[in-house]
């Protein structure tokens, strides 16, 4: 089954794509789309391992779960009910063969040691295919739940790159060692096994601010970026990430954020993005989301961002609409491919309902216009470790 994922292949998320293409946030009650319409994503145990197992199948790369530890609240208490994200990738692990699955995780809320450990637990489970999304935290409620301290915002960054360290050196480390940092002291760890093939999993941040940012491409594999005001300003965001990472001498993929809607014609998924991200949207949960980034100095969160992109949070998440008959939404990716993104997490409003449509109409045009498909070229960005 695995035979033929190289492991050299894992930081491309084993496959040559130019843009690799995910689904993200199918661990959480309504995806990431906050909205009260009836078809809203369950997100049960059967319908994600059916759902990873269909988009495995269909030769999608990854599956981006969102960590989330309580809903925003609403008519809907958006994303109330979702599977904590590390066990999540080991049973879509189980039952995939080629898919990247990754763990959206913490690092303020998880010990490093409990965190590596588990990592490489799933990462044989999926023989070499777990991938992790580290958060360095932002919303304020959550935190107050677990009543642990959000640092401030400069600090959850360095919090974050020593946190990493530890996890990586347990990855990686033959020897017994100690470790006495600035947050983080520990004494006589040793950690086996390595993970799978001894090849460390695919790290990847969403860090918005230019801390956060500098983060991943000091850190990570890949940035996740949401694209804010157009895909011109995208491009030359990502040309500065690339520009960045190689002021390092790291090479980085950037990926991005889409709500897909795609339906025989324009003005069908037109319709049906108006009604479920403007007159059925869960405002009061989007509201509260807002707020929740506010409190915690969140620089993405700001009101005026805010008034310009509220349609867009509740479609999901403030991530880039492609919406309309299947040439459009090809177009519409390869527009995104074009702007030097490597790769797409795409939320469906019911993902299981309107993925075979995607599957059957979209991913063929993105073949024949050389994005995906055995004519792709593969581009440079595999990270440097
Ligand atoms: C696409 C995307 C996905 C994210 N997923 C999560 C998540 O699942 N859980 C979480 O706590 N934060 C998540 N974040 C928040 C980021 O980790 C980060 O806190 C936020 O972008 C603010 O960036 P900053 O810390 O650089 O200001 C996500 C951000 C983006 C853009």
């Amino acid at each position: 089954m695995t035979a033929s994922l190289a492991s050299a292949d894992r930081a491309n998320l084993y496959s040559n794509n130019a843009l690799k293409l995910g689904i993200f946030g199918a661990n959480m009650s309504s995806g990431i789309a906050a909205t009260k319409v009836p078809e809203r994503w369950p997100a049960s145990w059967e319908e994600n391992v059916a759902l990873a197992q269909m988009i495995d199948a269909a030769g999608l790369e990854f599956a981006l779960p969102v960590a989330r530890w309580r809903g925003f609240g609403g008519a809907t208490n958006f994303e109330g009910s979702g599977f904590e994200t590390v066990t999540w990738a080991g049973g879509l692990l189980a039952a995939t063969e080629r898919l990247t699955v990754f763990g959206t995780v913490h690092a303020p809320l998880v010990h490093p040691i409990f965190a590596a450990k588990q990592f490489v637990t799933v990462d044989h489970v999926g023989r070499g295919r777990f991938g992790l999304n580290l958060v360095c935290g932002w919303n304020q409620d959550e935190f107050e739940m677990f009543n642990v301290a959000q640092r401030d915002h400069e600090t959850r960054y360095e919090y974050g790159e020593e946190w990493l360290r530890v996890v990586r050196m347990m990855w990686e480390s033959e020897k017994t060692f100690d470790f006495k940092g600035r947050f983080i002291t520990l004494g006589g760890v040793e950690s086996e096994p390595k993970p799978y093939g001894h090849e460390p999993p695919v790290i990847m941040n969403a860090g918005s601010s230019d801390t956060g940012k500098a983060f991943a491409i000091g850190n990570c594999g890949y940035l996740l970026s949401t694209i804010r005001l157009s895909l011109d300003t995208a491009a030359e965001n990502v040309a500065d990430a690339h520009r960045r990472a190689a002021a390092l001498n790291k090479r980085l993929g950037v990926m991005t954020t889409a709500s897909i809607v795609c339906r025989p014609t324009q003005r069908e998924a037109e319709d049906y993005y108006r009604y479920y991200a403007d007159e059925q949207a869960d405002w009061e949960a989007v509201d509260a989301m807002v707020s929740a980034g506010q409190r915690g100095s969140s620089t993405t969160m700001q009101p005026e961002i805010f008034r310009q992109m509220r349609i867009r949070f509740a479609a999901g998440y403030g991530g880039w609409p492609i919406v309309g008959d299947p040439d459009t939404v090809a177009a519409g990716l390869v527009a995104v491919a074009n702007a030097g993104f490597s790769g797409v997490a795409m939320g469906f409003v019911n993902y299981l309902a309107e993925f075979p449509y995607f599957r059957d109409e979209v991913l063929p045009r993105l073949e024949r216009a050389g994005a995906r498909g055995p004519r792709a070229i593969r581009r440079l960005e595999t990270p440097l470790r």
